[in-house]
């Protein structure tokens, strides 16, 4: 669609970086949305805006909800809003740390920076367990479809609601598994990508399978790889026309309703999640004519 911004529909870059912010106290909000229009840069950054900084400005958008928390049987999943997110996007880390110094200097004293973690393509694709990541994500036609509005209301046409949920792995708990209960977490074979009809019920592409939802529960995924001192994961990033997909998926994930928890959980948990509606755009311009 010819106004979304363009690293929605972009594939995952070599490198990139997230950054998130809160808004500073008495800064105003005509100033705020000002200088985010100003981060924008179409080929370089994909942005994001927080129900709090909408409800800032006087304004809400429809769809955009509060991120679900769960904690039951073992799992605990977090909602931690944010104001704003920017996910930038390139093939050098040193552009990226220069871009960020100039977007958090653009916004000093009207919004103050967070969170700021450094992510990256791993081979051609992989989560760091060494499974490709994306191979069921819709292309072409059906991944507009899946993550851009297209509806009724034409000020949020080409825009598109993200989950971003930063996962922290235990890989060495993961490696010490059998070749096979690895692939039983996943539902694929390492080997080859193959899905494995036998595997068991809890296997993670069993839980998600998008066509298993009552509607069908299509996502744009775009995650990527992170790590920080001795740390690392997966910062899973999905972009839907709503949030509905999403929600359907992790409370499936969960075992909220059915008690049958998504394999990942044996080596993984979220520590963020929040939701984030990023605004259309055309051409070098971020358009927030619905929230102004
Ligand atoms: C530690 C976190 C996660 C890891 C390592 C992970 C990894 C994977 C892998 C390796 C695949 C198989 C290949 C593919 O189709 O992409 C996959 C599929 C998928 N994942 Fe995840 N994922 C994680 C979290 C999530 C979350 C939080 C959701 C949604 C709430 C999700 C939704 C999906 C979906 C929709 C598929 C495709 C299922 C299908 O239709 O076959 N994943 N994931």
């Amino acid at each position: 669609m010819a106004n979304s911004q363009p690293g929605i529909l972009g594939g995952i870059p070599a490198q990139a970086r997230y950054l998130t912010f809160t808004v500073s106290h008495n800064a105003n909000p005509t100033d705020v949305l000002t200088a985010i229009a100003d981060c924008y840069y179409p080929e370089a950054t994909v942005i994001g805006l927080g129900d709090s900084l909408i409800g800032y400005c006087g304004k809400q958008v429809d769809g955009l909800t509060t991120f679900p928390s769960y904690s039951h049987g073992g799992v605990d999943v977090p909602a931690t809003p944010a104001a704003l997110w920017i996910w930038l996007r390139g093939s050098d880390q040193g552009e990226l740390l220069h871009l960020s110094r100039a977007i958090t200097n653009r916004l000093d004293g009207l919004m103050e920076a967070e969170h700021c973690v450094d992510a990256f393509r791993f081979r051609e694709g992989r989560d760091l367990s060494g499974y490709e990541d994306g191979t069921e994500n819709p292309t072409g036609a059906d991944a507009e479809a899946a993550a851009l509005v297209n509806g009724q209301d034409e000020e949020l046409t080409g825009s598109s609601f993200v989950a971003v949920q930063q996962w922290l792995h235990d890989l060495d708990y993961f490696q010490s598994l059998p070749q096979q209960d690895q692939d039983n977490i996943i539902g694929r074979r390492l080997a080859d990508n193959e899905e494995l009809d036998d595997a068991p019920e809890s296997a993670h592409v069993k839980r998600t399978a998008q066509e298993s939802f009552q509607p069908e529960a299509f996502l744009l995924r775009r995650s990527m790889p992170w790590s920080e001192l001795n740390q690392c994961g997966l910062m899973f990033v999905a972009f839907g026309q709503s949030v509905a997909a999403f929600e359907a998926q992790l409370e499936r994930m969960t075992g909220a309703k059915d008690g049958l928890t998504d394999a990942v959980f044996r080596f993984s948990r979220p520590i963020s999640g929040s939701y984030f509606w990023c605004p259309p755009a055309s051409g070098n311009q971020l358009d927030l004519s619905a929230i102004v």
